[in-house]
């Protein structure tokens, strides 16, 4: 890891703000290495942590990204973090995605969503993403282990609509989900 992601780490964790986990990070980008995304989603940034671990592998494909995040301060602060590494490719909204005109947010058609927020509206997401993510998309879920009451809903409705996941435990007590079209 680099020194200024270091740092940005370093940051998030004293301001107690929620960052991907160390096992999630080799996931992430161990993944996209098999399969670089030339349309790359992230819901949501925070202060750009994850955004930048998939920017370093991406960059080189040429590929589009884009984050979206609710808290304004959290919004500057990824702003500020991504110039650190003149990622201006990146686009960022200030936003809420479950609440908001997606066709003007979304352009291109998606390969990969990471979603990483409030584990009790992922299935809400997952909705409201599906339209936008092209055949053999992937959408991959953080933390759907651990909170059970909160991701209960999540497989119910994965069940409910036949959608197959893959559940892949990367941490003692926590793992992440792969959804493949
Ligand atoms: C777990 S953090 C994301 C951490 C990030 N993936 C990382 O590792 O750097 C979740 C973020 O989602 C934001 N958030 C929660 N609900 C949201 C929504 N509906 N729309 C946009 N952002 C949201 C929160 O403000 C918080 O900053």
């Amino acid at each position: 890891m680099s020194f200024i992601l270091d740092h940005i780490k370093q940051d998030c964790i004293s301001k107690n703000v929620p960052i991907i986990s160390d096992n999630t990070v080799a996931f992430l980008q161990d993944f996209l290495r098999k399969h670089p995304a030339k349309n790359y989603a992230e819901l949501w940034t925070a202060q750009g942590f994850s955004t930048i671990i998939a920017a370093e592998i991406l960059k080189s494909h040429h590929a589009s990204l884009w984050t979206r995040e609710l808290s304004y301060p959290q919004y500057k602060a990824a702003i500020s973090n991504f110039s650190l590494y003149w990622y201006h490719w990146i686009t960022a909204y200030y936003a809420d995605v479950l609440n908001c005109d997606r066709e003007k947010f979304i352009s291109d058609k998606l390969d990969i969503v990471f979603i990483d927020a409030q584990k009790s509206h992922y299935h809400l997401m997952i909705e409201s993403i599906r339209a936008h993510v092209v055949d053999d998309w992937f959408i991959i879920l953080d933390d759907v282990i651990k909170f059970k009451s909160k991701t209960a809903k999540l497989y119910h409705w994965l069940d409910e609509n036949n959608i197959r996941y893959t559940v892949h435990q990367l941490d003692d007590d926590d793992g992440i989900i792969v959804i493949q079209k």
